[in-house]
């Protein structure tokens, strides 16, 4: 077996054949929530009724917005203190660090499946662990040991050679990756990294490469077991967690994809799509007024180093504000120990608090027209804060150098021949641990009596209604391809803050795409959204299934539909359909009015006949729901399967 059918095989809850396409039910070890996507998960495990997690390691990150512009950021963190303690779940407190980047270093563990509500949760297979992102109502499900369902998906061995060339980085690789396979090529797919040149790669390299498979749809992504990885939990003082684990030889593969390393040179993703990819060298030289180094996906001790190293004796360009972020507190001590900290300073670099920051919009928006360049792993139009901005993402030593220069540059463009000196950076044999950031949970005795915190900020978790008998509805956007959950719900410090309250934040659904839409949503009572191709791409943020349901939208017809995506729809009440003849989107326009009859008996039938009444013709949508979705869906969303599923096994839940 290739690995990944090992550890899918090992949580396997119920037997299965485990054929690619067909359901699965796993049991899951981790679960991991952040700030902005959380406070629903923890409403939704209140509701659900249990008194505390049930998985063996939960731990809510306060990470993404640490900006408390008013009263609403800092109640979110109280309200999500507060609920962790009550369930049994550690905190990780603002200043620790970046969810995925010290999940992996302080409770991860090789073969451990974990669930993160979070769309980059997939980091995690850096150290051999499968980790699969997921939406929040699917966390607060994974946390009451009820088995996840899965799509079993093909397993694509990526075989890696060679070795990178100095200057080039992991996040080479991984837009090499996306320039091959595209922003939906890898839906329904794990990618398995193996061959020499994988186990050269140190595992922060493996993480950005596992952590960006995120941008090409896939379920997750997955690294061996190996020597790196021992050495990498030995620097965490946990070697003891670590197990050797290998695909077999000769295993069985559903593809295969090749990448000779030494082969790659530094590559640049083009505005506004992550697999909008060029060699660097080819980019235009236009100005530069923004370089970001940060995010869970490149700010490693490796490269804040490395850029570090392009910065040395250098200033940042008159034109370019410069910022960086490291991903965690020990690896921040540690760049200060060893004085990379004060060649960025010297360099002119501003150094932001250790979060996600800019990479979500909470802070260093560019400016009017500007030209950012940022080592993130999204340059959706409008995520950087700016809808008029044009954002390319790179490694952090062309960041480094593309700062300096003032227009986009590599490593070697700065460094020549020394551009070596970059091979001599390694991760650290150790790193110096404290875990004064991370509050352990409490004794089930301790937790009930904590009073979970709720300030005003703090609203209800609005909870569908099952799919009507006749639906008559009009559309209320006709989208185009690749609407991303940033288009549907946008971010910021601003918006972030109101994600915990679904009346406030879903009068800004479609803002920056369609400012019009939650108005003439809400005022249509009930409606339809048509979408194109990679409907709900990005980011794993509900509120982008929540925000419509509350405004009223009862289903989605699309050419396809992003994973993640795709199940906070089913979670949240609203019907995914694709079209049966794709042809069929063109004759479709906003307004129109839709009918379809006996619903719920199409979905189960998973052929939906449905009618344009304007225009007097007919066309057929095809559920795009499982089994157990349809049930989910017929049951009228998620919250009210689980309890009738907990109550069903015989598990009291309080209400
Ligand atoms: Fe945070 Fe950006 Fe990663 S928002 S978790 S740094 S993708």
């Amino acid at each position: 077996m290739n690995l990944t059918r090992k550890i899918l095989a090992s949580h396997l809850a119920k037997p299965s054949d485990m054929v690619p396409g067909s359901e699965i039910y796993l049991k899951v070890d981790h679960t991991l929530t952040h700030d902005i996507n959380a406070v629903m998960t923890y409403l939704a495990f209140e509701a659900i009724g249990l008194d505390r997690t049930q998985v063996e390691t939960s731990v809510s990150y306060l990470d993404h917005n640490l900006l408390y512009l008013d009263f609403k950021t800092p109640d979110d963190h109280i309200y999500l203190q507060t609920a962790a303690q009550k369930y049994g779940v550690y905190v990780s407190r603002p200043g620790n660090g970046i969810c995925h980047a010290l999940h992996v270093a302080r409770f991860g563990k090789p073969g451990k499946l974990s669930m993160g509500g979070d769309s980059h949760t997939p980091h995690g297979g850096a150290i051999g662990m499968l980790c699969i992102g997921v939406g929040g109502m699917d966390v607060a499900t994974a946390m009451t040991g009820v088995p996840m369902r899965l799509k079993m998906p093909e397993v694509v061995n990526v075989k890696l050679s060679g070795k990178l060339r100095a200057g080039c980085n992991a996040k080479d690789v991984i837009l090499e990756m996306l320039r091959r396979v595209s922003n939906k090529g890898g839906l329904g797919k794990v990618y398995e990294y193996t061959g020499d040149g994988a186990a050269l790669l140190e595992v922060p390299e493996r993480a950005t490469i596992a952590n960006m498979g995120a941008e090409m749809g896939a379920t997750t992504s997955i690294f061996p077991s190996d020597e790196a990885v021992r050495k990498f939990l030995k620097a965490q003082g946990r070697e003891n967690d670590y197990i050797p684990l290998a695909p077999d030889p000769d295993s069985d593969y559903d593809s295969v994809i090749e990448i000779d390393l030494s082969s790659l040179e530094p590559l640049c993703a083009c505005p506004h799509q992550p697999d909008n990819v060029k060699p660097l060298r080819e980019v235009e030289k236009r100005n530069v007024q923004q370089v970001f180094i940060g995010s869970c996906t490149n700010a490693s001790y490796s490269d804040i180093a490395k850029a570090a190293l392009v910065m040395k004796g250098r200033k940042v360009a008159d034109n370019v504000s410069c910022t960086c972020a490291v991903s965690t507190k020990s690896i921040y001590t540690q760049l200060l120990r060893d004085g990379y900290i004060e060649m960025m300073l010297d360099a002119g670099v501003r150094f932001l608090e250790l979060a996600c920051g800019p990479c979500c919009a909470i802070g260093q928006t560019p400016p009017t027209n500007g030209v950012a360049v940022r080592t993130t792993n999204r340059n959706f139009k409008g995520r950087s804060g700016n809808p008029n901005a044009e954002v390319y993402l790179v490694s952090p030593e062309s960041a480094a150098a593309t700062a300096i220069t003032g227009t986009f540059a590599s490593a070697r463009d700065i460094l020549g021949e020394d551009v070596k000196i970059l091979d001599t950076v390694h991760e650290p044999e150790e790193f110096p641990i404290s875990d004064s950031l991370i509050i352990p949970p409490l004794s089930p005795e301790d937790a009930a009596r904590v009073e979970v915190v709720k300030g005003p900020n703090i609203a209800y978790l609005p909870v569908p209604d099952a799919p009507e008998e006749n639906l008559s509805a009009k559309i209320s956007l006709k989208a185009g391809d690749n609407v991303s959950t940033d288009d549907i719900t946008p971010a910021s410090a601003e918006f972030s803050s109101m994600r915990s309250n679904i009346p406030l934040m879903s009068k800004y659904c479609f803002h920056r795409y369609d400012p019009d839409f939650a108005e003439r949503a809400r005022s249509l009572g009930k409606s339809i959204i048509v979408g194109g191709e990679n409907y709900g791409q990005g980011s794993s943020r509900e509120h982008a299934a929540i925000n419509p349901m509350f405004l009223g939208v009862k289903c989605l017809i699309a050419k396809s539909i992003a994973r993640i995506h795709k199940g906070n729809l089913v979670n949240h009440g609203i019907v995914p359909m694709l079209f049966e003849n794709p042809d069929d989107y063109s004759r479709l326009e906003q307004e129109d009015t839709l009918e379809i009859e006996n619903f719920p008996a199409q979905i189960q039938a998973k052929r939906v006949k449905v009618k344009d009444v304007d225009k007097g013709f007919e066309f057929f949508a095809r559920p795009d729901m499982s089994e157990t979705e349809i049930e989910v869906s017929l049951d009228g969303g998620q919250l009210r399967h689980i309890k009738k599923q907990l109550a069903e096994l015989g598990i009291n839940t309080k209400k």
